[in-house]
Order: structure tokens, then sequence, then C-alpha cells
């Protein structure tokens, strides 16, 4: 028996032929993966023997030799389970158009083009990865789905017949006869703007061009219908697309291959309407105080993306003409601004969102330059304070498919929070201020190169050590001093605090109830006094450094944030009538820099197992790429969000009495043996500390 050209053993044992009995069934094929099999005209190419049994085998330039797509492999030997031999000799001859297609862009050993292959007679073909047209992007954490790859834009390439005076037909009309007859493109709708350049590139590509079909009107009974977008004189292979979170901070993008899904460059960038207000209710009164300040902010968002999609096109060294669709998420005032909405009503009570249904258009329409008839999609938003980058979180996280209760908040300015699993899913945001943001804290600072990221504390000695952002030594490691010297620490984090307060917390100097014990200034020099209250000193000042110090009304700050974020998330357990949660994701910039065992330790959310906790702070910026790359998965979050509960916090009588119980450490009356079993230790309680000044105790390790 003989072995296929690449390697792949193939059975041989004489087992009986189940291949099914036919009169006159011509040459058998099976394909794989895909398992689908049966008889085919003999001289039958492989790709319409593909197109017969309905094997996801793509082209591109419809079987014409140019496009490469439709490569497949031919495994030789004896396939006892088909009952079959197959063989290289019963495909036909390597063809001149292959040899051509080799010649200038290589094909590798063993491979054929599947739409210049025959079949003569029996043979098992191979189908890899890249020829098929629906891939699957495999991702990493194992509770994540995989992203299967079906972009809404699709390019043909057609030989239009050319103008004939017996025969009076319009250009258009014989291009659109031509994707008809080739390509199975019935009817489509096309874009008004292509129509002055249309002859002029019909007769520049010798009645031979590249259409891009968008699938649009996706909700209309028929399932959708095709629309004419783009057009290029000659074969055109490459088919690129945007995916933007729009943040209030940072807009994140990805330029994405659309055949493969691959992302070809990712880039971000300050959001440049900072300079209308650091955080997004200032922004918002900036408009209230503005007149027309909400066209300056769409214009500062729009020229942003655009700066943004030349960056990634330039990084990748492809055209952005290639861009043929883009899709955006962001939070409500960000999507309004984007689609050019005044977001004043999203100031405040009731939050009505001018529109947050999911958007399509063409990407001009938005004001966004890429090719001339790119479309663009906008994720809907779920509520007036939970956006289209909460619905694009819960795609890449998909909690409305799983069993187990996930809880993501997403956390900012304003936390948004969604709870629940396949039966159920709820939404609310809750007020938690900009104090993690680093406003508010003495010592806070965005988290720039420089910034205490990273702390620790001694639990016997109560010395602290602490990272930066920018270096990867900690503050007692030799070499630190210079790279301290090089960044400069100004001051910390927002994920820094949260680690001072934990570490704070989980060595005793801060009690259950937030308060620095200044019993410890006995202790420890970095317990001092300040009027009436303490702080505690991370670094004192000297030569060249800042005194950088969390006071009392620091821990207070992050108090009020942690508690109405947490109050939120007890009012949708409330909800769901469930008092404990199977899985956390922390998303959002802020998110991903949050070490989980800290979030628990503050109170930041419920008790959870620390395993279970995870930091997905790209979440948001997958689940747009999501939307970009696959057709069904924007009908199915269109469908999710119209079916998530949304609870609004402020109307819930609750509230205050959950905000209240979240102010402790980790919380007053819920335990957090999760926690507990993480750090080896007994949390101290409410109670027992307002009894006496009770300390953490260490566990004792058995064995
Ligand atoms: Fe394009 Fe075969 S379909 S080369």
């Amino acid at each position: 028996m003989s072995q296929p050209a690449d390697g792949r053993k193939t059975s041989s044992t004489s087992a009986p032929p189940r291949r099914p009995a036919v009169a006159n069934p011509g040459p058998y094929v099976v394909f794989t993966p895909s398992g689908k099999r049966g008889h085919v005209p003999a001289g039958i190419s492989v790709l319409d023997a593909a197109r017969m049994f309905g094997v996801d085998l793509d082209s591109v330039c419809g079987g014409r030799g140019i496009c490469g797509r439709c490569q497949v492999l031919l495994a030789e030997g004896a396939f006892a389970k088909h009952g079959i031999t197959s063989a290289a000799s019963h495909l036909s001859e390597f063809s001149s158009r292959e040899t051509r297609y080799a010649e200038k862009r290589g094909l590798e050993q063993g491979r054929r083009l599947g739409c210049s292959a025959r079949i003569h007679g029996d043979v098992v073909v191979d189908v890899p990865p890249e020829s098929q047209r629906y891939r699957q992007i495999v991702r990493k954490r194992a509770e994540l789905r995989d992203i299967e790859v079906d972009p809404l834009a699709r390019l043909c390439y057609v030989e239009v017949a050319e103008p004939d005076m017996a025969h009076p037909r319009s250009d258009l009309e014989r291009l659109l006869d031509a994707l008809a007859e080739q390509w199975n493109a019935h009817d489509p709708a096309f874009d008004v703007a292509l129509l002055p350049g249309l002859q002029k590139c019909l007769r520049a590509g010798k009645w031979k061009v590249t259409a891009a079909l968008h699938l649009i009107d996706r909700g209309s009974a028929a399932g959708g219908r095709e629309m004419l977008c783009a057009l290029w004189p000659g074969f055109h292979e490459r088919a690129l697309g945007l995916a933007v979170d729009v943040g209030s901070t940072t807009i994140a993008a990805h330029l994405c291959d659309l055949a493969s899904g691959a992302v070809l460059a990712s880039a971000g960038m300050m959001n440049p309407q900072i300079r209308f207000g650091e955080d997004l209710m200032s922004r918002v009164s900036y408009i209230m105080m503005n007149p027309g300040g909400d066209g300056e902010m769409t214009d500062a968002v729009r020229t942003a993306v655009n700066t943004l999609a030349q960056q990634l096109c330039d990084e990748a060294g492809v055209q952005k003409e290639d861009v043929l669709d883009a899709a955006f998420a962001g939070n409500p005032i960000m999507h309004h601004l984007l689609l050019g909405m005044d977001p004043v009503e999203l100031g405040g009570a009731p939050f009505a969102l001018a529109s947050g249904m999911a958007m399509d258009a063409f990407a001009r329409d938005i004001g966004i330059s890429l090719n001339e008839g790119a479309r663009c999609y906008a994720l809907p938003c779920i509520a007036g304070h939970v956006g289209a980058d909460a619905a694009a979180v819960i795609l890449s996280e998909a909690p409305h498919l799983a069993e187990e209760i996930t809880l993501i908040v997403d956390v900012g300015t304003n936390a948004e929070i969604i709870l629940g699993n396949r039966e159920r899913l709820l939404a609310a945001s809750s007020p938690t201020g900009p104090a993690f943001e680093g406003a508010q804290i003495s010592c806070g600072q965005r988290a720039a190169p420089g910034a205490i990221e990273r702390v620790r504390i001694d639990r016997e000695s109560l010395e602290p050590k602490f990272r930066i952002i920018g270096s990867d030594l900690w503050s007692n490691e030799a070499g630190f001093a210079e790279a301290a010297a090089d960044l400069g620490i100004n001051g910390i984090c927002g994920s820094g605090i949260v680690e001072a307060l934990g570490e704070m917390f989980l060595s005793g100097i801060i009690t259950p109830q937030g308060v620095i014990d200044g019993a410890l200034s006995a202790r420890t020099a970095r317990i001092q006094a300040e009027g009436r209250t303490f702080s505690w000193v991370l670094q004192e000042e000297g030569e060249g450094q800042a005194r950088i110090a969390i006071t009392q009304e620091d821990v207070r700050a992050i108090q009020l944030a942690k508690a109405a974020l947490h109050a939120g998330v007890r009012l949708l357990m409330d909800h769901l009538e469930i008092d404990k949660v199977e899985r956390i994701v922390l998303a959002g910039a802020f998110g991903s820099h949050i070490d989980p065992l800290y979030a628990l330790a503050i109170g930041l959310v419920p008790d959870c197992d620390v395993a279970r906790v995870s930091s997905a702070g790209n979440a948001a910026g997958t689940g747009t790429r999501i939307a970009l790359l696959n057709a069904a998965a924007r009908a199915e979050i269109e469908s999710v969000v119209r079916r998530v509960e949304k609870v609004e916090t402020a109307m819930e009588a609750r509230f205050q009495e959950h905000f209240v119980e979240a102010m402790a450490f980790p919380h007053k009356r819920h335990p957090y043996p999760h926690l507990e079993a993480a750090v080896n230790m007994t949390l101290p309680r409410l109670e027992s500390a307002e009894a006496g000044a009770e300390r953490p105790r260490r566990r004792r390790k058995r064995g």
C-alpha cells in the first residue's frame, strides 16, 4: 500500500467494502474531514464534486485557476472503511493551469487545485483548513467557544459579457447576469456609488472583474439579500475587516482578514474626546454647556477611528480600500457619539437611548473612510447605561450558552454588570465613580509608566514591596532604583489601589470596617497619624521621590466604589434567587489588570473559587471581532440583548441595604470561604472586629 503524499496513515485491512451498490455508479469520492461522500460523474472537477455534496471548499475566482483557494490533498491508499482504493492516477494529470499557478504563486507538494483536478476513479480528498470558507478560530481559554469565521462579505470573480448591439443590455445588467450565472447571486442590490466608475472598471479589467457582495437585511423573512458593494478590475483577493472597541479612555482596533479570521494588526490610541472631559459625565456636561459640543466629539472619535484604520493598514502593508466591513462596540455614550447621536439624555435618569438597536449601514454614512462601499455594524446597546461593549462581552464570554452562573463586571466610572446563564440573563449598572481609575485617591493616577500597580505586604514586619508599570522588578530587588529613577514613581493606579487595600486588609492594617488601625503605629513607622485618622505610607519622601500613602479618605473612596458595585451584583443575585456565582469575569481595561485574589479580598465581587475568577480585559474587543467575522453572531447577540432583563439599581429598595453591608471588607454578612482557602487564613469578621481589635489569624498548615 502506498502512503499519502502528506505522510498520513491510511487503512489497509481487507474488510468487506461498505460502498453502497448503485447501477453505473461512477467514481466514488470521500471528502475529509467532513466525511461527505458519494458517487460522481466521471470527469467532474473536485470543486464541482465538493459543491454536489455541500463540502466547504472555497473559491474566489469561480474555478478559473487564479485564486488558489480550492487547494486539496489526495490521500492515497486502500480505505477499507469505504471499500475503495484512492490513487493519484484516479485524478487527471497536473494541468497547465495548475502549472501556471504553481509557478506564479507556489503550490505545496501533493496539493492540487480542486477546480482543475478531475475525478476519473475512486478518491479520498482532504480539504485543508485554509481551503475551507467556514473556519474556526480556536480560543485559548477552555470555557470559551471557538470563533466560526463566516463573514458577511464575499468576493466573486466574474467574466462579464461584452456589450452587443444585437442584445442591448446595460453594463450593470450584464454584470448582474454574470453574478447570477457564475455565483448564484440572484438579484443583489447594488450601491449607487459604484455607478460612476462601473464602465471604466469593466473595461480596465477587459470584462473580468471581482465583485464584493455583502449580506444585508439579515433580519428579513427571506434570510437576507446581498448587495454589490465594491468592484475591482481583474482578480482581487483581499477582503479585510475592522473591529473597533470605542472606550471612553482608549479606542482599540483590530484589522482582520475576513477569509481566515486572522488578526493582521492591532492598535489602540487614547480617545481624543478626553480633551472635552476625563470621564463620561464631564463630556455630557460639556455638551450641555457648549452647543454643538456633541458634533465636535463625534468628529473627534471618527477622526481617531480613521487614523487608527490607516495606521493598522500601514502596519499590515495593505490598502484601506481592501477593508470592506467594520464592527463597532462602545458604552452607550460612545456608541451615540460615534453614530452622531446626542448623548445628553444618557446623562441622567431615565437614561433614554436615542437608539440602542444594532445598526447596519455604509461606513461612509458615519464618516468612516474605508473602501467606498464598505459596510459597518454597531452592536446593540443593552440599556441606557449598559452598552454595546457589554453586548460584545456577552458574545465573547457566552454566559447565555452556559449552564453555570456567570458574573461579568466591567469596572469603570459606571460598572456594567451581567449575571446569569442560558436560562436567564440580567444586566444592571452601578455608579462606582472614578475612584478605581485613580481619581479621588490622594496619590492616585492613571495607569501609565511609573504608576504603582502591584503591592505586597509582609504579614509579620508589615513592610511593603511594590512594582511599577514599565518594570518587572519588585521594589526590594536590585536594579529597581535605576528603573524607578528612569520612569519616575508618581502615584498608584487603580489595580495598585485594589492590591494595596487587599494586602492592607489581609495583613490587618485595615479593619473589616475599613479603618486604618492606628494602634499598629507602635509596630511600624509606616502607619502615620494625620489629624484624627491614620495613613499607611508605601513610599517615604526622599531625594527625587514623592511620598506615596494610602489615607483614610482613600480607603473610604474605594469602599464606596466597591460597595456600589457589589450591591448591584447582590441585587441581580436576589432577582435570580441565588446566593453564589460559579464563574466571574473581570472585563474592561481596569478589569484586565486586577488580580482576582484582591478583587475577592476587598469584596469587589462575591466569593468564588479563585481559579474561576478571570480577567478578560479584551473581551469587548474579542466580541466585536466575533460580530465582524460571523453573520450568525450578529443575529445571536441581537436576540440575546432583546431577552436580557434590565434591572434599574436606583429603583430597587434593597440597593441601599446591600450597599451598606458591602462597605465592609470583604463583606459584612456573606462569608468568603474560597478566599480564606486561597490565602490560608481565617478572615476577621466585622462583628468580632467591632467587639475588639481581633487580628487576622494565619491558619496553621496541616501536615
Ligand atoms: Fe480559484 Fe480554483 S477556484 S483556483
